[in-house]
C-alpha cells in the first residue's frame, strides 16, 4: 500500500523575533525581505513546489501582514492593471493565486511542539509537513525542493515513520540546534539517510551525540498528534518537538536526512545578510552590479583579505 500523500504544511510564525529588534517591533520578522521577498514567501514557495495543497500559519500577535501579503490586494493590483505595470501585477498577485491559507493562533509560547500541535486540529490528524521560516534551502537546479526531498522519502518508507532534515554542522555549533544519533540506512543515496536512534534538543557544549543538527524541514505521520499531545516540557520548559520526535523514533521511527541544497540560516542577522546577498546574486539584473560592489567594499574594508575587523 503507498503511503497517503503530504497534502498540508504547517508554517510556524508565532515567534517575536527578538533577534532582529529594532526592525521587528511592528513588522514580523517573516515579512523581513531576501531582496524583495519576504523570507515567509520563499518557504511556502519552497512548500507549494513539493505539492502541498495548504498552509496553516501558526499565528501569534502583530501577524496579520503574513495573512494580508498571502491574499490579493485589489487597490494595488488595480492600480498596477491601469498603470500598465503587466509583470509586477503577476508577481504580486502570483502567491495569492496558488496558496490556500489557513492561521490558527498560538496563544502562550509553549514551545515549538506546541506551535505544531495548535494545528492539530485544522490538519485533521492527517501527516504533515513542518517549515520553519528561519532556515531556507536553496535547491537551485536541484529537482526537488527540500520539503520536497523529505516527502518523497517519507512515502518510500510507507508513512509511518517521520522524516526530518539533517546537516552537519561545524564542531562547537552543536548546542544551537536539535542533534540527533543514528544508523545510516544500508544502500540509502550516498548514506544520506539516517534511522534516528537519539534526539537531543540543544545538547549542553561537550554533550551532543553527533554533529547532525536538526535543519527546519519534518515530516510528521499522524502519530505524531498524539504524542505531542503528551509531550512535557523539556528543555527551556517549552514543549519541544525535538522532544517528540525522540518517542516516535523509538516507535513507529523517524529518518533523517541529510538533504541536497544549499542551507541558509535566515534566523541570524550575519545568516540572514548571506541569504540575501547569495539570492540577490542569482539575479541577472542585480549579479554584475552587486557583484561590482561587493570588490569595491572588501578593497575598502579589507585589502589584504585577511577578513580583519
Ligand atoms: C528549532 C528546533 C531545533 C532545530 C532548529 C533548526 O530551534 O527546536 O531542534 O535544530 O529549530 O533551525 P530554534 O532555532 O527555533 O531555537
Amino acid at each position: 500500500m503507498s503511503a497517503p500523500r503530504v497534502r498540508k504544511a504547517v508554517i510556524p510564525a508565532a515567534g517575536l523575533g527578538t533577534r532582529f529588534l529594532p526592525a521587528t517591533k511592528a513588522v514580523p520578522k517573516e515579512m523581513l525581505p531576501i531582496v524583495d521577498v519576504p523570507t515567509i514567501q520563499l518557504v511556502v514557495e519552497e512548500a507549494l513546489d513539493a505539492g502541498i495543497e495548504e498552509v496553516i500559519l501558526v499565528t501569534g500577535r502583530g501577524k496579520a501582514s503574513i495573512e494580508d501579503h498571502f491574499d490579493h490586494a485589489y487597490e494595488l493590483e488595480d492600480t498596477l492593471l491601469r498603470r500598465s505595470k503587466r509583470e509586477l501585477l503577476e508577481q504580486v498577485a502570483a502567491i495569492s493565486r496558488r496558496v490556500r491559507l489557513i492561521s490558527v493562533r498560538q496563544k502562550e509560547p509553549l514551545g515549538l511542539g506546541h506551535a505544531v500541535l495548535v494545528a492539530r486540529q485544522v490538519a485533521g490528524g492527517e501527516a504533515v509537513a513542518v517549515l520553519l521560516g528561519d532556515d531556507l534551502i536553496d535547491t537551485d537546479g536541484l529537482p526537488r525542493t527540500g520539503i520536497g526531498q523529505l516527502v518523497d522519502e517519507y512515502q518510500r518508507q510507507g508513512g509511518a515513520a517521520g522524516v526530518i532534515a539533517l546537516l552537519e554542522v561545524a564542531p562547537g555549533q552543536e548546542h544551537l540546534y536539535g542533534v540527533v544519533a543514528g544508523e545510516v540506512v544500508a544502500g540509502s543515496d550516498e548514506g544520506r539517510l539516517l534511522r534516528l536512534c537519539d534526539l537531543v534538543e540543544k545538547p549542553a557544549p561537550g554533550t551532543a551525540p553527533s554533529r547532525l543538527a536538526i535543519i527546519g524541514r519534518y515530516v510528521l505521520p499522524p502519530s505524531i498528534w498524539p504524542i505531542l499531545e503528551s509531550t512535557a516540557p523539556g528543555k527551556g520548559g517549552e514543549i519541544q518537538l525535538t522532544d517528540a520526535l525522540k518517542t516516535l523514533a523509538l516507535g513507529d521511527g523517524c529518518f533523517g536526512l541529510r538533504f541536497r541544497g544549499v542551507r541558509h540560516d535566515a534566523g541570524d542577522r550575519l545568516g540572514y545578510l548571506g541569504a540575501n546577498l547569495a539570492y540577490a546574486l542569482k539575479r541577472p539584473d542585480l549579479r554584475p552590479g552587486l557583484l561590482a560592489l561587493m570588490r569595491d567594499l572588501v578593497r575598502e574594508h579589507d585589502p589584504r583579505g585577511q577578513g580583519s575587523a
